[in-house]
């Protein structure tokens, strides 16, 4: 009775591997991330997109934006001991370095308590700003700046 069981599951599952395969086979598949490929041919490569030349800081297109990175950001590492963004956007370092000073909100922890620091929810950067690429959007979009900024 074991054994007939274990055989009904063996056939079943193989019956579905077989399933997948022909699924993976036929044209009309939608091409995921990896572009139909199965998962052990290598991944498609991402684009080798360049970052934009440094340029002044971009304007916004929604006030809440965090705003754009408007300068490279190679080699600038962010550890649990040192943070390289705040080495020139910090209130201390802003002056000598010519960078915008982090605002007021960036020293409110999660529960709006004041803090005499960068908060940890605000230490990693690049989770809100990020730097541009020259990469064409890969869809058309009809989005449009917020009223108040036109
Ligand atoms: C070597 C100094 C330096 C470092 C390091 C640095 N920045 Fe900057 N950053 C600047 C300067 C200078 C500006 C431009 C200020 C200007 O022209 O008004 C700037 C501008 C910006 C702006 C635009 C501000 C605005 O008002 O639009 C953002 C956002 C920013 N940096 C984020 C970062 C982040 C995130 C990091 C770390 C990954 C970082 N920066 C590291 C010097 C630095
Ligand atoms: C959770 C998202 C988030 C994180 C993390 C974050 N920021 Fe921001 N940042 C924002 C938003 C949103 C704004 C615009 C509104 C504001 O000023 O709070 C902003 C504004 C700024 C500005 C412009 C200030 C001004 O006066 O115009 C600078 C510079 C900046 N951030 C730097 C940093 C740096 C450096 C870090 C890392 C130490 C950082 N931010 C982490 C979301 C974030």
């Amino acid at each position: 009775m074991k054994i007939k069981t274990r055989n009904l599951v063996l056939a079943v599952l193989a019956a579905a591997g077989l399933g997948v395969s022909a699924l993976a086979t036929a044209g009309d598949v939608p091409q995921g991330l990896r572009g139909g490929k199965s998962v052990a041919e290598e991944a498609l490569q991402p684009g080798n997109y360049a970052v934009e030349k440094d340029h002044a800081p971009a304007a916004r297109e929604y006030v809440q934006q965090p705003p754009l990175i408007p300068h490279k950001i190679d080699g600038y590492t962010i550890t649990t001991n040192f943070n390289k963004c705040m080495d020139c956007h910090s209130w201390t370092r802003y002056r000598e370095t010519g960078a915008t000073k982090v605002s007021l909100t960036h020293f409110k922890d999660r529960d709006g308590k004041e803090l005499s620091n960068i908060s940890p929810r605000r230490y990693f950067c690049n989770q809100c700003h990020v730097v541009q690429t020259d990469a064409k959007p890969l869809v058309g979009n009809t989005f449009k700046k917020a009223e108040g900024l036109r």
